[in-house]
Formats: structure tokens, C-alpha cells, sequence
């Protein structure tokens, strides 16, 4: 890493060292296996987190398997939902590969769904009608439903729960990027029936690599637990009834996850607090827009409840298509083109921030713009292509300063002509 540059998110440990000092425990007890006490406690510390609303009130808890990563956690949870060889899974096609990949790993076909405007995550009528023509042309339902909560902004859950339940649709949340964020005041991840966490290492918090399934029961759990490690069966010997993996997360990186659970809610505040900058330092530049979650509130006699609260993960712009930048005709000089890119300015301004020593990315493009994914079915409204044409994303973890943004955002407004 060089010092000098900002980078989008990168892991940073606590200050008191306390991911070190698990790491060690578990050298000094010599639990270096992928079990033991700090994938134990890592578990119910998470399962008290995500069981946590908003206002501090516990909802039901939920039970929580720590893996390998995020990505084998869609695996596990897409196999409990019994997704099999020729079904189909309803994908938020706006998101990383990682979301649809498993869905291939099963011999089974995504079909991907478009965004709505406001959280930029699955729309959930073009959702109600993928599902009712897909169950027409193949005459079968969907296996399961993967909505995700993009850049940290939780989806339209209530909506997107209502179609799933009308035709009785599992729903597996992919939160790896939403740890800590909340909708009506709950835990993303927890408002499906299965929900994943990521902990790589650009995620809001890190095991280095890692994550988690939020199963709906213990049984639930324990069926993922077992499947996560090679699905051997209770016997003195190895006895296998089933097809496993190997997915189960390494005590030393659930001793980094433990550390980190003790920063976890300052990190948040930090993205949080970088985004509000961000959206203070734009407020008076035209043709930029910051993305933000929707307004609303549901006020009782006893609480006042945000609809929509974000952890911002990653703070994001979007460029007005008129808006001009520097150095835009060579944008794309030096790059092969596809039939599907951000738009030059965007390219443009990307290359200005990174030679002044500042990382950007274009959003995610579309899976059903991927060419791996070209012959996958799709439900499009033209919201998300059109989103990864004209949007960035901004530097925004936890060692991105108040001067960091502002230095980003005058790099930037001296980029526009
Ligand atoms: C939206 C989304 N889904 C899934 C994943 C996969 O998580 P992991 O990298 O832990 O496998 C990631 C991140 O990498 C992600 O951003």
C-alpha cells in the first residue's frame, strides 16, 4: 500500500491491537483450525449484532454460521433453500458477480432483475413480473430470491417480501456489503430467511477473508455447519450422505473478526460521517448527485423509526449526462472499449483522481451486462445500466479523513468544465 494514496476502503484494526491478541490466544492454545473458540464467540458476538434493532430492542435472535467467505455463504444458504440442477434464482442483476456466481455453481440459472431509482437495489414489481412470466414459460417457480443491498443502502424489504411471500419464494439477502445498516430499525441480513455478511478485507469490518450465513433457526444452522464442513455425518469414522464443502471460517480469522467486532460500530459512524461530508462538499456542485438513501419515517406513541438507514459502505456520485470534464475525447484512449462502459467523463474523472493519488471505481456493472451472464433471462427497466454509465465510487473506510474528502472533492470540481 502507499501512504499517500486514499483508497476506497481498506481494513483497519482496532487501536488497542485486540485482533492481535486473539490471534495470538489461538497460537497459544493451539486452536489454528478452522473451529474453536474464536469462531465460537465470533458467532454469538455477531448474533447479538444483527439481533440488535436500531433502537437497541433485541429482535428474535438470529443464529449465525461464520464461513470462508461471503460468496460460500449465497453457496450454502441457495442449497438450503434446495436449489438444484435447471432451477432458477431471481439475481438483483446491479451487483458483484459474487451475488449470481452460485447460483451457476449448482447447474442452476440466474435471471436477473433490474434496479428501482431510489436504493438502486431490486425492483420489487419488475420482481412480481419476472416471477409470474418465468413460472409461465417453464411452467415452475423460482427457488429463491437474491435481493442485495448495495453500497451499504438497504432495499424496499417490506415490497420485496410481500411478492416473495405471495408465491411462497425463499429470500436470501445479500448484506455483504450492509453490516450494520438497518431498515424499519432491523438489521439487513435479518430481514429474509437467510441473509449473508462479507468479512473481506475491504468490507466494513475484516477477517481477512470471510463470512457469515444468518440462518433463521439453530437447526438451520447446524445443517449449514455441516454442510460448510465436508457434511460428514455423526460417526466415529467418516461417513458421508451428502455432497459437502469446505467453507467453514479459520479460528485465526475469527480471532481478527472478534478484534473487530470492538470497532465495528465506530466504523460504521465513520462511513456515515464521510457520506454526510460528501453530500456537504457536492451540495453546491452541479451535475454531481450523492447518492442517499430515501427519506421516510414511521413515527408511534413511543419511537420515531428511519425507513432506510445506511451504513454507506461506499459513498457514491452520479455525473450528469451534460456535464463535461477534463481530458474526456482521451478518456478511453489507452482502453479497450466494450459494448457496455461507464461514459468518458466518468472514465475521465477517474483517471484525474488516480493520478492525484485517489482511488475511484466505477459502480458495479450489471450482471445482465456481464458476457459471461449473455444468455442469462432478464427483467430490465435500463435503471442500473444506465447507473454504472454515469456513476463512481469515492473513497470512504475508515482512513479516509475530513481533509481526504475535501482534497476529493476539489480534485474533482476542478475536473469539470
Ligand atoms: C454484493 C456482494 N456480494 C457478495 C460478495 C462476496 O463476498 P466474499 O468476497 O466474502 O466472498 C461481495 C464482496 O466481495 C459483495 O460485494
Amino acid at each position: 500500500m502507499n501512504e499517500n494514496r486514499i483508497y476506497l476502503c481498506l481494513a483497519h484494526m482496532s487501536e488497542a491491537g485486540m485482533e492481535m491478541k486473539y490471534i495470538q490466544e489461538a497460537f497459544e492454545t493451539n486452536w489454528v483450525v478452522p473451529l474453536g473458540p474464536n469462531v465460537n464467540a465470533f458467532e454469538e458476538a455477531l448474533e447479538d449484532f444483527v439481533s440488535q434493532k436500531a433502537d437497541h430492542a433485541e429482535t428474535a435472535l438470529k443464529r449465525v454460521a461464520a464461513l470462508s467467505s461471503g460468496t460460500a455463504a449465497i453457496h450454502l444458504a441457495l442449497i438450503a433453500c434446495g436449489v438444484k440442477q435447471e432451477d432458477e434464482v431471481m439475481v438483483q442483476s446491479f451487483t458483484f458477480g459474487a451475488s449470481a456466481n452460485p447460483v451457476t455453481y449448482l447447474g442452476a440459472t440466474p435471471v436477473f432483475v433490474d434496479s428501482e431509482p431510489d436504493t438502486w437495489n431490486m425492483d420489487p414489481e419488475l420482481l412480481a413480473r419476472g416471477i409470474r412470466e418465468r413460472m409461465e414459460k417453464t411452467g415452475r417457480r423460482p427457488k429463491a430470491i437474491i435481493p442485495v443491498h448495495l453500497y451499504g443502502m438497504p432495499a424496499k424489504m417490506d415490497d420485496i417480501m410481500a411478492v416473495a411471500r405471495q408465491y411462497e419464494i425463499p429470500v436470501i439477502e445479500d448484506a455483504a456489503e450492509a453490516f450494520g445498516s438497518t431498515y424499519h430499525g432491523r438489521k439487513c441480513g435479518t430481514l429474509g430467511d437467510y441473509g449473508i455478511l462479507s468479512f473481506n478485507g475491504n468490507k466494513m469490518i475484516t477477517t481477512s477473508g470471510g463470512g457469515a450465513l444468518i440462518c433463521p433457526s439453530a437447526e438451520a444452522r447446524e445443517r449449514i455447519v455441516k454442510y460448510a464442513t465436508q457434511a460428514r455425518e455423526t460417526f466415529p469414522y467418516y461417513q458421508h450422505e451428502e455432497i459437502g464443502y469446505n467453507y467453514r471460517m479459520s479460528n485465526i480469522c475469527a480471532g481478527i473478526g472478534r478484534g473487530q467486532m470492538t470497532v465495528a460500530a465506530a466504523h460504521i459512524a465513520h462511513h456515515r460521517h464521510v457520506h454526510q461530508l460528501y453530500e456537504q462538499l457536492f451540495a453546491d456542485v452541479a451535475g454531481i448527485t450523492v447518492h442517499s438513501q430515501p427519506d421516510g419515517i414511521v413515527e408511534s406513541t413511543e419511537s420515531v423509526e428511519r425507513i432506510y438507514d445506511s451504513n454507506y459502505w461506499l459513498s457514491t456520485i452520479l455525473l450528469d449526462e451534460q456535464l463535461k470534464v477534463r481530458g474526456e475525447k482521451k478518456a478511453y484512449d489507452r482502453m479497450r472499449h466494450t459494448d457496455c462502459e461507464p461514459n468518458s467523463p466518468v472514465e475521465a474523472l477517474r483517471l484525474a483522481l488516480d493520478e492525484a493519488g485517489i482511488e475511484s471505481r466505477p459502480l458495479w456493472k450489471p450482471m445482465h451486462r456481464q458476457p459471461v451472464y449473455r444468455n442469462a433471462p432478464v427483467f430490465v427497466n435500463g435503471v442500473s445500466e444506465g447507473l454504472f454509465m454515469r456513476g463512481l465510487c469515492l473513497p470512504s473506510g475508515p482512513y479516509v479523513t475530513d481533509d481526504d474528502v475535501e482534497r476529493i472533492v476539489n480534485t474533482i470540481k476542478k475536473q469539470l468544465l
